[in-house]
């Protein structure tokens, strides 16, 4: 067992003639921020959140139709017109909201790895990038939640925001009070989704890393957790973006970590790849859509462009996580066994928690639907769908628990984005087989599995409305 871990790296002393001068990482960071400096696609979307209105851009797709909820089940084919360009539209919602509370979580490790680089010394333009990046992603988190909002009140009036079981009888109403409460509903529609930690992994991780005690050089420390201990702050431990894959212990270990070695501040960059990937597989698809519609000539929803230009901005943030993890940790000495297995614990967790499964109703997304069938129901017994219990419960059975259009969609999407991991993880050398191979990732792109595990939740939801 691990008991004492020193953090050791032979190049963290602070520099200001860094050794790493004249490095390709270096020159490219360069390059990329002066070319995020001049760019003006933050104003852009700016401008495109302040002339949002639902009502203008609410009868046209914002995407071809596939990046809709339910696209490819049953009841999307029986969907009338008006029903699938509001499924559309939800899907735009609920994705981005989730893109906001992620990217929070980015501004807050962006501080706290920043930290480490800055007292590090040598990584002055990469330090100011991430500054710029930061600022950036509060526009971008404003824009979403500006247009998320107005959509999702649009569309679904208060079963969005308010108690979704007001329109319901008594008896389901106190069976559904039961089993979950409302959050949920409004957590479904933030994209907030619940991880469960109860593994036995989780559990012998967490026995083990008790016993850790990280002793870091003091030049190395984070000034942003310096600021927290000298106000007697706790460590943040935020619930919703993807930093949810951790539980809430492994949060707090992840940015004492994070912020208190240089190699463990790069690796960082890993998982925010990661999410820097998954949001591109959609974006780009919302990008070529604004492309066709542009060479048509025709119009272009607000919500479509404001997809492109974040494409456009995130594209600078994603070659400063890829140049980050990638090529910068090799500036500093090789990971000592605790840095090691931190770096390749956050890739396995999100593995785990991001990556593990297929949903049936949410393309682009790969957990079972576990978590999202309270808010199918909801949104069918909605006035968008305005359905009976036993009905609702008749069309989430068949989009659900049976095969369709839908589970091989998204296993086209799962298959781009895990070749895309593998390639990345394929370039780092000390990251493990489960990781360098996706292996858990691999595991859940399976539409029989989905639909196993639906099949179970499935059951375990209909009876919670019998009980
Ligand atoms: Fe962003
Ligand atoms: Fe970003």
């Amino acid at each position: 067992m691990i008991n004492d871990v020193e953090v050791q790296n032979k190049n963290d002393q602070p520099s200001t003639q860094p050794e790493t001068q004249g490095k390709k990482h270096l020159i490219v960071t360069e390059i990329n921020y002066r070319n995020n400096s001049e760019s003006d696609y933050t104003e852009k979307i700016e401008q495109l959140e302040k002339s949002f209105n639902y009502s203008d851009n609410s009868n046209h797709y914002w995407s071809k139709p596939e990046l809709s909820i339910l696209y490819g089940t049953p009841l999307y084919a029986e969907a009338s017109d008006s029903q699938k360009i509001a499924l559309n539209h939800i899907y735009w919602a609920t994705q981005y909201s989730q893109v906001a509370a992620s990217e929070a979580n980015t501004i807050l490790f962006n501080d706290v790895t920043n930290g480490v680089f800055l007292n590090i010394g040598g990584y002055d333009t990469l330090c100011k990038e991430l500054e710029l990046e930061s600022s950036q992603e509060r526009h971008h988190i404003h824009a979403f939640h500006t247009i998320s909002y107005k959509t999702k009140k649009a569309l679904l009036g208060k079963a969005a925001f308010s108690t979704p079981l007001e329109t319901q009888s008594k008896t389901v109403k106190n069976q559904l009070m039961k089993k979950s409460s409302n959050q949920d509903v409004q957590k479904f529609f933030n994209f907030d989704w619940l991880i469960s930690s109860s593994s036995a992994l989780e559990d012998s991780v967490f026995r083990l890393l008790k016993n850790i005690r990280l002793k870091t050089k003091a030049h190395c420390y984070s000034d942003y957790l310096n600021e927290l201990e000298k106000k007697e702050l706790f460590l943040p431990a935020p619930r919703t973006g993807i930093i949810r894959v951790f539980p809430r212990y492994l949060v707090r270990l992840f940015i004492l970590s994070w912020g208190s070695s240089s190699f463990l501040a790069s690796q960082y960059y890993c998982f925010r790849y990661i999410a820097n990937m998954m949001l591109k597989l959609v974006e780009y698809e919302y990008t070529k859509y604004s492309r066709e519609l542009e060479k048509k000539d025709e119009f272009i929803p607000t919500p479509t462009e404001v997809s492109r230009y974040h494409l456009l901005d995130e594209s600078f943030h994603t070659t400063t996580s890829r140049l980050i993890a990638q090529d910068m940790y090799k500036d500093f000495s090789q990971p000592t066994d605790y840095e090691r297995f931190m770096g390749n614990l956050s890739v396995y967790m999100a593995q785990k928690g991001l990556l593990n499964g297929l949903s049936g109703g949410l393309p682009a997304i790969f957990q079972d639907d576990s978590c999202f069938i309270l808010a199918y129901y909801t949104l069918l017994r909605s006035p968008l769908f305005d359905m009976s219990t036993q009905d609702a419960l008749h069309w989430l059975k068949k989009c659900l628990c049976h095969e369709h259009d839908g589970f091989h969609v998204n296993l086209k999407y799962h298959q781009r984005l895990s070749t895309e991991l593998r390639h990345f993880f394929s370039q780092i050398d000390y990251i493990w087989s489960v990781n360098r191979e996706m292996r858990l990732m691999s595991h859940g792109g399976s539409i029989t599995k989905a639909i196993q595990k639906n099949i179970k939740s499935f059951e375990q939801f209909s009876k919670s409305l019998e009980n």
